[in-house]
């Protein structure tokens, strides 16, 4: 099994030691001209997926075993009531394509109430995540044929020898929420290219609710989050050569009614200059660096929006409390 993963891997793109430090340099590259841009402009902001680098995405890990933080364990239990009945209305599913290599418990769930499934495709741009997804999977689901993707999901149209079948897409955690409703409708057109005609696709979004439950489940009172948040700065520090003072700057997460999302910000506690790759910038006390945003639909509103990206939502599911939602769509 362990060499079925690499053999796999290398089809897409190779994976010696000079390809994967040259996407190393090109990974700090593209990191450099974001800070630099988004540091530049105002309102200043720096796009959410450099969130996560190894400590950022351990971090994640660690929100989502944070008592405020509802998402993940509401919609683990979504797939645990609900598996066999999404899985009767998805069909045969002979593959089933994960956009992000996300948590192992979920897509487990979804594998097992699966039971003509055959292959397992993860997309995502990390390669040692899914290369330890894959493997935990692999041990998991016996005789499954897991064949990780190497690619961004936010941009791939096409799995290059990869078995057609009937496709079942899978995008959990509400990730989707990362996206502005423009983003959102650009991706849902992506994935119906990618899974293709007569194909299913289960998504989970977090649901619009009382700011009682939402604001302290993204400023959580261990500071789980703060940490989470404050890593981009330390990993400017890291990678850029910076030298922002950690402590200087606060998380900050509020609401935005008008956009319906969570946005988060990290806020400067003091008047300072900080460096980044020679270059000085000014923060007066009070500027924040915009660093992530966290849309919320009600199951209606994301239904209008797949709907504008062709997919027809076949049924959603929520939780009592109303927490989280789990959309099926079928692309006609
Ligand atoms: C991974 C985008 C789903 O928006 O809930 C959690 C990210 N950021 N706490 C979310 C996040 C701070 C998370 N998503």
């Amino acid at each position: 099994m362990a060499s079925d993963i690499s053999s796999s891997l290398a089809e897409g793109r190779t994976s010696t030691s000079a390809t994967k430090s040259a996407r190393r340099t090109a990974e700090i590259a593209e990191f450099a001209d974001a800070v630099l841009h988004g540091l530049s402009k105002r309102p200043r902001s720096i796009p959410s997926r450099f969130l996560y680098d190894a400590t950022g995405s351990a971090l994640f890990e660690d929100i989502t075993r944070v008592e405020a933080y509802y998402p993940t364990r509401t919609e683990t239990a979504l797939l645990d009531s609900y598996g066999e009945e999404i899985a009767a209305l998805a069909g045969d599913v002979e593959t089933l394509v994960e956009f992000g290599s996300g948590s192992s418990r979920k897509t487990s769930l979804l594998i097992e109430a699966l039971a003509g499934l055959d292959t397992y495709i993860p997309i995502d741009v990390s390669e040692s995540f899914l290369a330890d997804a894959a493997k935990r999977l692999e041990a998991k689901h016996p005789g499954l044929n897991v064949k990780p993707h190497v690619g961004d999901f936010m941009r791939t149209r096409n799995l290059a020898g990869a078995p057609r079948g009937e496709r079942l897409g899978f995008f959990s955690g509400s990730t989707i929420g990362n996206l502005t409703h423009e983003e959102a409708k650009a991706f849902l057109g992506n994935a119906a290219e990618l899974l293709g005609v007569g194909s299913t696709f289960l998504i989970g979004v977090d649901l619009k609710k009382s700011l009682d439950i939402l604001l302290p489940a993204y400023d959580d009172e261990e500071g789980v989050t703060a940490a989470f948040s404050l890593n981009l700065l330390a990993r400017i520090n890291r990678e850029l050569d910076g030298d922002f003072d950690t402590t200087g700057f606060a998380h900050t997460a509020l609401y935005n009614d008008g956009k319906g999302r969570i946005e988060i910000y990290l806020q400067s506690l003091t008047d300072q200059d900080v460096r980044v790759m020679g270059r000085s910038f000014s923060f007066a006390k009070g500027e924040r660096i915009h660093t992530e945003n966290s849309h919320k639909y009600s199951v209606s509103e994301f239904q209008a929006l797949a709907k504008t990206a062709g997919w027809q939502p076949v049924k959603a599911w929520t939780d009592p409390a109303d927490l989280f939602s789990l959309h099926l769509l079928r692309l006609a």
